[in-house]
């Protein structure tokens, strides 16, 4: 290997997940084509935690939707770990949705015929016909540190929007992946199951070295990240360091 492609490695390894002159249009109601993401780049370490913050409209939720490949850019490329993520077929996609995102949506969107614990072990049937005893155990470790243990057998109906949004928190981690993406997850709660919810988040990317790239309105929980981007015109200004 020349040393010319060894120093082209080494910056790809920079940060865990670099996010390459992403570029997104959508067609307008007028027709005319809108830029929402413009060559837009990004580089997250591993275990960082992220804020991004911008006014309404600004293309927040659509930089999230690349990052976890719900959606795929006109242009630019995800590498995580050095590895494309756009370049793969869609049952690489797939696997790399299961296992390397955990996605957290302002609505917790969990299945209300499910109990807790069966919510949050949907992700591991996704990958295989049964739930194993290291899926259980790593279930039983979330629902302790997320204080949500003794209602494992409850229905989402008979949980609070504090204990809906915590399982969901619980249901993004229960693979392991790489990265927690969170789309205004405080969103929908009051202030103090808000503050809780922060604070559970900061603690698990701490403790399980997962980073974490928040959408969020709440300065509160922006002020606790390491570093916030505003998203604006379509690029990413670092205002906290
Ligand atoms: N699938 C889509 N088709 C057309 N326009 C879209 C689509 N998704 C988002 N948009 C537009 O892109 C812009 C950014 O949306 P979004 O990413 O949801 O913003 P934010 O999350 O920052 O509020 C908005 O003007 C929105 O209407
Ligand atoms: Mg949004």
């Amino acid at each position: 290997m020349n040393s010319k492609r060894k120093n082209t490695q080494l910056e790809t390894q920079k940060g865990m997940l670099e996010i390459k002159s992403l570029t997104k249009s959508f067609q307008s109601g007028s027709g005319a084509l809108r830029i929402i993401l413009d060559e837009l780049s990004l580089s997250v370490q591993d275990g960082e935690s992220v804020a991004i913050v911008g006014p309404s409209g600004s293309g927040k939720t659509t930089l999230l939707n690349m990052l976890g490949a719900l959606d795929r850019p006109d242009s630019g490329d995800v590498l995580l770990n050095g590895e494309s993520v756009f370049s793969k077929n869609e049952k690489r996609l797939a696997e790399f949705r299961n296992q390397s995102i955990g996605f957290v949506f302002q609505l917790h969107h969990l299945l209300p015929q499910l109990t807790l614990i069966e919510n949050i072990l949907l992700p591991v049937l996704a990958q295989q016909s049964a739930v194993d005893s290291t899926s259980r155990k790593r279930a039983e470790e979330l629902i302790l540190k997320l204080s949500i243990a003794e209602l494992q057998n409850q229905k989402p109906g008979q949980l609070s929007g504090g204990e809906c949004q915590r399982t969901a928190v619980a249901r993004a981690l229960i693979n392991q992946p790489k990265i927690l993406l969170a789309d205004e997850p405080t969103g929908a709660l009051d202030q103090q199951s808000s503050n809780q919810l922060a604070d559970l988040l900061l603690q698990l990317n701490r403790e399980e070295r997962t980073s974490l790239i928040v959408v969020t309105h709440s300065m509160n929980l922006a002020s606790k990240m390491d570093k916030i981007y505003q998203l604006e015109n379509g690029k990413l200004q670092l205002t906290k360091a």
